[in-house]
């Protein structure tokens, strides 16, 4: 006999583990999406009337995200950044138009178009991730700010956000420790940033993406192999299995204790970039400095 689920007769399609409980497809995807709206609430991450970018790799985190926000009412838009990574950016490019396809409008930015090279083929010193992220972030921020977003949502799950916290805790990393969260309030130029699925596993958005039939990109991108969030991630997940809800409580714990690290937070005086007018630590911002630029980005 199968297992039923916990609300109604149906076949189970999925175990919970935490709370343990089964449920069918409709059950599961009405407590998935009960819990965002939750998120949402407890975190204040969103008003009624707020303008969303979604910001959409193609991947399941962020498709589930749009799919989400969309279906509790809130107002979408996506932005989808082809970073130029060979097949894997063309990949990711026809599924973020696959996923908002009837969901969304999607605008799309391609990186080689824009400063020249593609991500891998600037010759630096800097790890590839690392200007990668500075050049995402930067993005997302100047679409969002030029066309009057008032928040930027990603797809940031429970699992990238407790093995974060881990590999920022093993390296005594203070500073970043300081400023993570489900919510990073807006401030001048930068747009207000929320995390919507904070609180729930990758598990559960796999599951989620199968049971809507979001259809997603599964290749990790080249250059993250051998990253050591994934060890992270594997650590944390064998914990789980033996003690169900260690990631939620790690994550809940590090939000309470989070004002530990903001008493070593490092002041600085920002100025302001000389070409874009964005903060900058020196005469220019982080992102017109790699790039070279020396006039500002038009999107
Ligand atoms: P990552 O840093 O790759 O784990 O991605 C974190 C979040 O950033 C994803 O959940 C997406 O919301 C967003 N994101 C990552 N890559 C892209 C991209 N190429 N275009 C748009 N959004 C992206
Ligand atoms: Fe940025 Fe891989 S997605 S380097
Ligand atoms: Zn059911
Ligand atoms: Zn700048």
């Amino acid at each position: 006999m199968p297992v039923k689920c916990r609300f109604c007769e149906r076949p189970a399609f999925i175990k919970l583990h935490y709370p343990k409980m089964y449920l069918c497809p409709e059950h599961f995807m009405e407590y998935f999406e009960r819990k965002v709206k939750r998120t949402i609430e407890r975190y204040k991450l969103l008003r009624p009337d707020e303008r969303v970018l979604v910001v959409v790799s193609g991947g399941k985190d962020s498709a589930v995200t749009a799919h989400v926000l969309k279906k509790l009412g809130y107002s979408i838009e996506c932005l989808h950044i082809n970073l130029g990574i060979g097949e894997y950016s063309k990949k990711s490019e026809e599924y973020a138009k696959r996923q908002c396809r009837g969901l969304a409008p999607l605008h799309i930015v391609r990186v080689k178009e824009l400063l020249g090279k593609g991500i891998g083929e600037v010759r630096t010193r800097r790890p590839t991730c690392s200007y990668c992220g500075l050049t995402k972030r930067y993005i997302f921020n100047k679409f969002a700010y030029d066309n009057g977003f008032d928040a930027i949502a990603t797809g940031h799950n429970l699992d990238d956000e407790a093995s974060f916290i881990l590999a920022n805790l093993m390296n005594w990393n203070t500073q970043y420790l300081a400023k993570q969260g489900p919510l990073l309030p807006g401030e001048g130029r930068f747009v207000k940033k929320i995390k919507p699925l904070y609180e729930l596993t990758e598990r559960e958005v796999v599951a989620y993406a199968l049971a809507s039939g979001i259809e997603y990109h599964m290749e990790e991108c080249p250059h993250a192999a051998g990253a050591t969030t994934l060890e992270y991630k594997s650590i944390l997940n064998d914990m789980e299995e033996k003690r169900p809800g260690t990631k939620i409580n790690f994550v809940k714990g590090y939000l309470r204790k989070k004002k530990l690290f903001e008493a070593e937070l490092e002041e600085y005086e920002l100025g302001k970039c000389s070409v874009c007018g964005m903060p900058a630590q020196g005469e220019r911002c982080s992102f017109c400095r790699f790039w070279g630029r020396s006039e500002e980005l038009k999107l």
